[in-house]
């Protein structure tokens, strides 16, 4: 059975890309078959894991077009398990001519249901509540929320959580919140810590063990076009990333 995340918040610069290159690569480290969507026009989980934006085939655009299968867009990215469906800015377009189609709601979980073998599939989203983040949560049996610890950071997530009940009622009754990630924790300020008190107050038993401390060796491993597990795995933001895939796992029971 294959168990489908959607990584969101319609915030920018939470850290959902990193999230999901991260968690994917620790889930597929662990054994898993494991396929990162990249559901964002940025195509940041595409360059982040590895992949040439230049030399790409057929991406997700083709995907939501119905021009082309999942499984055709597929690309692997040399650690083993882990394999990507790209994103490219074109992607954008695609759903602006989405906007009037018919299952627009739906074509990314039709695309998805189709496609055989994966463990889990992550869905990486863009920074809004938009036809794109819809179909993330309407194609995904959980969503993993990651908030960023700073002053705002609870600002806004009523609105996703109301779309998200509305996903619920009206096309995917079994969508469940997997857990709220808090990202870039700076353990030594009284400011992340107040916040990271504050989310556990709004989320309770939603929190995961292991928040993702704020590390620097996770804002360059992009730019090496590397999961961090790949490119320093015993910075903390590594050790971090292992520990909540390891929960995430134990939480769907698979
Ligand atoms: N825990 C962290 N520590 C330091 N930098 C981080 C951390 N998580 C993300 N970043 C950096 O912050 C920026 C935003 O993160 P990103 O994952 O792209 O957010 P989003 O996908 O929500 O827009 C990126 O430059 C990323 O490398
Ligand atoms: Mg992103």
């Amino acid at each position: 059975m294959t168990t489908v995340i959607c990584v969101t918040n319609q915030k920018g610069g939470v850290g959902k890309t990193t999230t999901a290159i991260n968690v994917a690569y620790y889930l597929a480290k662990a054994g898993k078959k494991t396929l990162v969507v990249d559901f964002d026009p940025q195509g940041n989980a595409t360059s982040g894991i590895g992949l040439d934006k230049e030399e790409l085939g057929p991406t997700m655009t083709e995907v939501i077009k119905g021009e082309k299968r999942l499984a055709q867009v597929v690309q692997s990215t040399g650690h083993k398990n882990l394999f990507i469906a790209p994103a490219l800015p074109q992607l954008a377009n695609a759903e602006v001519e989405l906007a009037q189609a018919e299952h627009r709601f739906s074509r990314l979980k039709a695309a998805i249901d189709e496609i055989k073998g994966y463990d889990y599939i992550i869905i990486d989203s863009p920074p809004s509540l938009s036809l794109l983040t819809i179909n993330g949560l309407i194609a995904a049996r959980y969503v993993l929320l990651p908030v960023q610890a700073e002053f705002y950071a609870l600002e806004g997530l009523g609105q996703l959580l109301e779309t998200m009940k509305l996903v619920r009622k009206r096309m995917n009754p079994t969508l469940d919140l997997l857990g709220v990630l808090p990202t870039m924790v700076d353990g030594r300020t009284s400011l992340s810590n107040q916040v990271l008190a504050e989310i556990a107050k709004h989320f309770p038993a939603k929190v995961f063990k292991d928040a993702i401390p704020r590390n620097v060796r996770l804002a360059e491993a992009p730019s090496h076009g590397a999961p961090i597990g790949a490119y320093d795995r015993f910075s903390r933001g590594a050790r971090a990333y292992k520990a909540v895939s390891k929960e995430i796992i134990e939480r769907v029971g698979v």
